[in-house]
């Protein structure tokens, strides 16, 4: 069995300037094949609300949601760092629900750590849980759960008062004891300064540069798995959408056709054997 990449090796990579890969998963089946291609880390996101469940956006994702598909997961999992998402109001209320719920992903889910939205407002919550023994990744910039409050999916930190902000809300999640922190959707120089600045916690960044210290992508967008809205920071590394429909419209015709299944996707029985039946 292969050995999990933990909170010290992603500090390690940190510390050494190499940069963190880390990508979403949803099921046992991607989790394999992310395990297999050697990437760090793999974030179970609240975005399974909008790419798996339909919704149109993270906010009705619950607890068991995010447990269930952690678990998925992790049955496909024996190398990389997984961290599964804590999604809306499992921990906003207060700290003693924060540490619970974030307790059940690791315990229920299996996860490795845990990731939560929210800068200095979050940092009470960030600083319980990790008291508690669960490593706790942070979300700043573009916070999804927020969408409402943010009046949209637009990029942050662009005026002196809100990159302020986002400098001050890393620092607070550091100081709190987060062992990495998410910036979504922020000006690359912005994202850039915040990694300088911080000393032990990674930056993972989705929107945000090359100067962070790693990268996140949803893997339906790197996969190219549907034809809707793409955010101009995704890069699209297949076209799963095409091979996934040509493959489906090619088992429809032989079906209709009478050419699928063929003699080698049959099972055979003997003439004689046959013949008791009648
Ligand atoms: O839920 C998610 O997939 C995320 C990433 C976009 C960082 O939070």
């Amino acid at each position: 069995m292969a050995k999990m990449i933990t909170v010290s090796d992603i500090a390690k990579k940190k510390a050494e300037g190499r940069p963190i890969s880390m990508v979403t998963a949803y099921d046992c089946a991607m989790a394999r094949i992310v395990n297999e291609a050697g990437i760090d880390m793999i974030l179970v996101g609240d975005s399974l609300g909008n790419v798996i469940l339909g919704y149109s956006s993270t906010i009705p994702v619950t607890m068991d949601d995010m447990i269930h598909h952690t678990a998925a997961v992790m049955r496909g999992n024996d190398r990389c760092m997984v961290v599964g998402d804590m999604p809306f109001m499992s921990y906003q209320a207060d700290v003693a629900e924060a540490v619970r719920n974030g307790g059940r992903l690791l315990k229920e889910g299996g996860c490795a750590a845990v990731k939560l939205e929210g800068g200095r407002e979050a940092a009470p919550m960030v600083k319980k849980m990790v008291e508690a023994g669960i490593p706790v990744c942070g979300h700043i910039g573009l916070t999804p759960q927020s969408v409402n409050a943010l009046g949209g999916f637009k990029v942050q930190g662009k005026e002196a008062a809100t990159a302020k902000k986002i400098m001050e809300d890393a620092l607070a999640l550091e100081a709190a004891g987060a062992f990495a922190i998410v910036l979504e959707c922020v000006p690359a120089p912005l994202a850039e300064k915040v990694t300088e600045s911080l000393k032990r916690a990674a930056t993972i960044g989705i929107g945000a540069g090359s100067g962070c210290d790693g990268q996140v992508l949803v893997c339906n967008d790197l996969l190219g798995f549907s034809t809707g809205f793409c955010p101009k920071f995704v890069k699209k590394y297949a076209n799963v959408h095409d091979v996934i429909l040509q493959a489906m419209k090619d088992y429809k015709t032989e079906v209709e056709a009478g050419t699928f299944p063929a003699a080698e996707h049959t099972f055979t029985i003997s003439e004689e054997v046959l013949k008791k039946l009648y």
